[in-house]
């Protein structure tokens, strides 16, 4: 079977893919660049719609005849193999996750089924239908993970594709579990298969359980803003949009059975950042300068909290080319200003509102 990374012989370009988790933060970004880079390529998006999935991230494309939106779970093997059966994918792009780890230190067993039940499902149906097909050659699947797998830095070193993994929450060691099963269906059965593994995303479009839109909501609203321990916790911050570039880049010209780190060279501690952000959202909003200073709030810190992460992109940078387009001042004030200018998206997140658009849209659809 097929286990050293290959170069494909030409940019893939696909028919059919399925996107699973689009309607999430990532997905959502991710969708709209596939639309718009890719004039022939059918898009069905498989998303179960949980806490974190909101569909009016993407109200923007739902009227594009090239879209399909599919409310399901990816554990759903007999729904995913019909999907193949009507659509005929060439491509998977695997984003569904639960996502959150203070949600996995609270509820691990969802983060056990979904992440890793649920790509062994994918990878299941996606094995059999291009066997079935004699498509191997042609197809790709491709897993969307992180750097959590790596486990936690000290002060020095970066996170390369060959730092052995050591995954230390429920969230992380699912994501691992994920990442050795996607690698096992490659090496034992040939399936063909791509792996990136990235930091922490910021941008619009984030729910905000997440830190950075956490803080600008409670900066806006003169909220508490929580730092878990003493703040000093760093994470490597990329813009979503350039880690959708990055998964595009891959997509088309990654090699089959590699994989990629993805970040952006910006480590940031956590308290820090936040005064960084109550600086640009403070000045946005016309208060004095240090107005929202006074809402940080020291609490607990996370169990077993992850001290550093900081990525190596050399692979990808030097394989593929990709580097980050913006810089960190110019993709957090860019996010502030879209939370400034979005506050329904936001009420609506926070009240549940969200929670009614796939009804409202879709459900008299048939
Ligand atoms: P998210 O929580 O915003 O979105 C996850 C999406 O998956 C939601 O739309 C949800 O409804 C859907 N989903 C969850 N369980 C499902 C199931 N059983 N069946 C079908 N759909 C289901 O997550 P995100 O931040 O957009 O992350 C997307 C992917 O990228 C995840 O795999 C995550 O591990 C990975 N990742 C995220 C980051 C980050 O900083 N956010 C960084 C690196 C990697
Ligand atoms: O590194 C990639 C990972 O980044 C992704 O795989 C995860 O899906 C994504 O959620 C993110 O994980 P983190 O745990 O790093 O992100 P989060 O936004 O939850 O927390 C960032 C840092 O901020 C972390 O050190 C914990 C701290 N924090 C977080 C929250 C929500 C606080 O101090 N206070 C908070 O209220």
């Amino acid at each position: 079977m097929e286990s050293t990374p290959h170069a494909p012989s030409s940019p893939r370009s696909f028919h059919a893919i399925l996107v699973t988790g689009g309607a999430g933060f990532i997905g959502s970004h991710v969708i709209r660049r596939l639309l718009q880079t890719h004039a022939e390529l059918k898009v069905v998006n498989l998303d179960a719609l949980t806490y974190a999935g909101n569909l009016a991230n993407l109200a923007d494309v739902e009227s594009d005849p090239r879209y399909t939106f599919v409310k399901g779970d990816i554990r759903d093997a007999e729904l995913v193999g019909s999907l193949f059966d009507t659509h005929r994918f060439d491509a998977v792009l695997h984003l569904a996750a639960e996502s959150h780890v203070d949600r996995s230190i609270a509820y691990p067993l969802a983060f056990l089924e979904t992440n890793i039940l649920g790509t062994a499902t994918l990878l299941n149906v996606a094995k059999q239908a291009w066997t079935e097909r004699g498509c191997m050659d042609e197809a790709l699947f491709y897993h969307v993970s992180t750097d959590e797998v790596y486990g936690s830095l000290g002060d020095e070193g970066l996170f390369s594709e060959t730092t052995p993994y050591d995954p230390r929450s429920p969230y992380s060691a699912s994501k691992a579990s994920s990442d050795h099963v996607v690698r096992a269906y490659h090496h034992t059965y040939g399936l063909p298969v791509v792996i990136s593994n990235c930091s922490n995303n910021y941008g619009s479009h984030q729910f905000p359980e997440k830190l950075i839109p956490l803080m600008i909501r409670n900066i806006v609203d003169q909220r508490p803003l929580p730092i878990y321990g003493e703040g000093i916790n760093v994470r490597d911050w990329l813009w979503v949009e350039d880690h959708a570039a990055a998964i595009d880049a891959i997509l088309t010209q990654g090699w089959v059975g590699d994989t990629y780190n993805i970040g952006g060279l910006n480590e940031w501690r956590n308290i820090d950042l936040v005064h960084k952000l109550i600086e640009i959202v403070d000045a946005h909003l016309g208060r004095a300068e240090g107005h929202s200073k006074s809402l940080i709030t020291f609490v607990k810190d996370r169990a077993g909290h992850d001290m550093r992460y900081a990525i190596d992109a050399s692979h990808l940078e030097s394989r593929l080319g990709w580097t980050p387009s913006v810089t960190f001042e110019e993709g957090l004030t860019h996010t502030v200003e879209w939370y400034l200018n979005n506050q329904a998206w936001m009420e609506e997140v926070t009240s549940g509102d969200y929670q009614q658009y796939y009804e409202a849209h879709y459900a008299n659809r048939g």
